[in-house]
């Protein structure tokens, strides 16, 4: 028979499968824009079925408004950020949505607590006991607790990390990794013992235990490693809604935080080969990753350049690469970026772009820029697909890059970024390095490339000196 409740289950699958047509969409950058569509109305679809099943089920009037009323101003918020939040500060909020979604699984579990385990004399508690459940749900309302504690605690400091609230480097506990194993063993334990017998206690030791796990994880990972965190805690979050939606008993949550908590398992793995990390170590909380000393080592002199100076340079050019990074977001010079690269290529040219895997604060950040600055795809290529053309380049401008432009990676096993691929730009004839001081880049390392012979600094704001040399190119077309 046709009910609202079937309507609402079938809704459900179609809402699980624009879900997956969303995730295949993204995975592309011609089909991404489609992949977004699918995703808003796959939410909308799941939406609208929540309050039918809702509805279905005869909720009270008075959670009919509360359900209502939550999703308006969720909404509303949601909207405002969106339209508001910089493409600079797009990690950090992102770190801040996944924090929701780990206290919700929080909350989630203490609420099947209350209504099962802490009221043994229900209906509810009653019902499972009969079927024989009541163990398997004690272990789901632990298990989703504890998976969203750690999730919440690690966004915040992801999240305070990433918006320079909080130092990047990583927090260096005596016997760090002995913490986190620790907690893991007390964990299993405690989970056994509340199985057997669900005392409240029991909850409130795990929930503050995973509370700080989860700080402790995120705080003990450096800066470079970043991008893995964040990546990392969206597979959490998705495994904390998949435990929600076991507890609930709703399968859309249970599928859709299976390919939250699956797909960004594999983004970070992704990752942590482009960066040459162990995903081990990584997850684990910057397992076997030891402070170095505080460096302190004389790199010598640093040459400057000015803008007409490297507008003479490129102007006497054969071919150009451009390495962009974090710093060009923020001074939003990829607007100027394009120009230059349009009068370049005018003047015959070769001009193309490297990207690194993790250039900028989010994977695919530099692309996102520079397509809005309508750069062709076809000259913006992959660090692997350009590493061995910078021998033979006459310039290469790096353009707010640091870290990914960063010899010692391959060259100072001491380096804390050490073993971590990046485009070799120092290979080039010349190097010009846009940026405002001499300061170091994310992870806080020097960067020995600022004083080699071949390299020279423009000082300054990336858009205001990429400008400079528009103009002084443009002065040359005119003589
Ligand atoms: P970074 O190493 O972050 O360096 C950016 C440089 O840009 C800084 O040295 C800064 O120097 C300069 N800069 C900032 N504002 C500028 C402005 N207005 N004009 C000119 N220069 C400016 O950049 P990167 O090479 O892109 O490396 C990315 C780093 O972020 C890596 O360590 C990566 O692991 C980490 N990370 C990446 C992600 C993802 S997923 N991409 C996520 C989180 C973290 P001044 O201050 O001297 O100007």
């Amino acid at each position: 028979m046709f009910t609202l409740e079937t309507a609402a289950t079938a809704a459900y699958v179609v809402a699980a499968l624009l879900f997956i047509l969303a995730l295949a969409g993204l995975s592309k950058h011609e089909t991404s824009r489609a992949g977004n569509s699918f995703g808003i109305a796959g939410m909308a679809v799941a939406l609208v079925a929540t309050i039918a099943l809702a509805l279905a089920r005869h909720i009270e009037p008075l959670g009919l408004v509360l359900l209502i009323v939550a999703m308006v101003i969720g909404a509303a918020i949601g909207l405002w950020r969106a339209k508001i939040v910089e493409m600079t500060g797009m990690p950090e909020l992102i770190a801040l949505l996944h924090s929701f979604v780990g206290l919700a699984a929080v909350l989630v579990g203490w609420n099947g607590y209350l209504h099962v385990e802490g009221d043994a004399a229900g209906a509810e508690a009653a019902q499972l006991a009969n079927e024989g459940m009541l163990g398997i749900h004690s272990a789901e309302v632990v298990i989703g607790v504890f998976i969203g504690a750690v999730t919440f605690t690690g966004s915040v400091v992801a999240n305070l990390k990433l918006s320079a609230r909080m130092k990047s480097a990583p927090m260096m506990l005596p016997g760090k990794n002995f913490l986190n194993v620790g907690a893991l063993v007390v964990f299993a334990a405690l989970t056994v013992w509340f199985v057997i017998d669900p005392q409240l206690w029991l909850l409130i030791v795990v929930t503050v235990l995973a509370l700080l796990l989860g700080w402790h994880l995120v705080a003990s990972i450096g800066g470079g490693d970043m991008p893995v965190v964040v990546s990392m805690l969206n597979s959490y979050s998705g495994w904390a809604a998949a435990a929600s939606g076991f507890l609930l008993g709703n399968d859309l949550l249970i599928i859709t935080g299976a390919l939250v908590g699956s797909s960004g398992a594999y983004l970070s793995y992704i990752m942590c080969k482009a960066m040459n990390r162990s995903f081990i170590s990584v997850i684990a909380g910057g397992f076997g990753i030891e402070a170095g000393p505080a460096e302190d080592k004389d790199y010598g002199e640093h040459r400057e350049i000015t803008a007409e100076g490297a507008a003479e340079l490129l102007a006497g050019a054969t071919s150009v690469i451009i390495t962009p990074g974090y710093g060009m977001a923020v001074a939003q010079a990829q607007y100027g970026v394009a120009d230059l690269t349009r009068k370049l290529r005018e003047r015959g040219v070769e001009v193309r772009f490297g990207i690194h895997p993790v250039a900028g604060r989010l994977p695919g950040h530099m692309n996102v820029l520079l397509a809005e600055a309508k750069v062709p795809y076809d000259i913006v290529l992959e660090m692997d697909e350009i590493n061995d053309d910078f021998d033979g380049t006459s310039v290469v401008l790096v353009i707010g890059a640091n870290d990914t432009v960063n010899p010692a990676a391959s060259e100072d096993p001491g380096s804390p970024i050490a073993g971590m691929p990046v485009l070799t730009v120092w290979n080039a004839d010349n190097v010009i390095v846009f940026k405002r001081s001499m300061a170091s880049g994310y992870a806080g390392v020097q960067n020995p490339l600022f004083f080699r012979e071949n390299t020279q600094m423009l000082f300054g704001d990336a858009k205001d000196r990429v400008d400079a040399i528009n103009a002084a190119l443009s002065v040359g077309e005119k003589v």
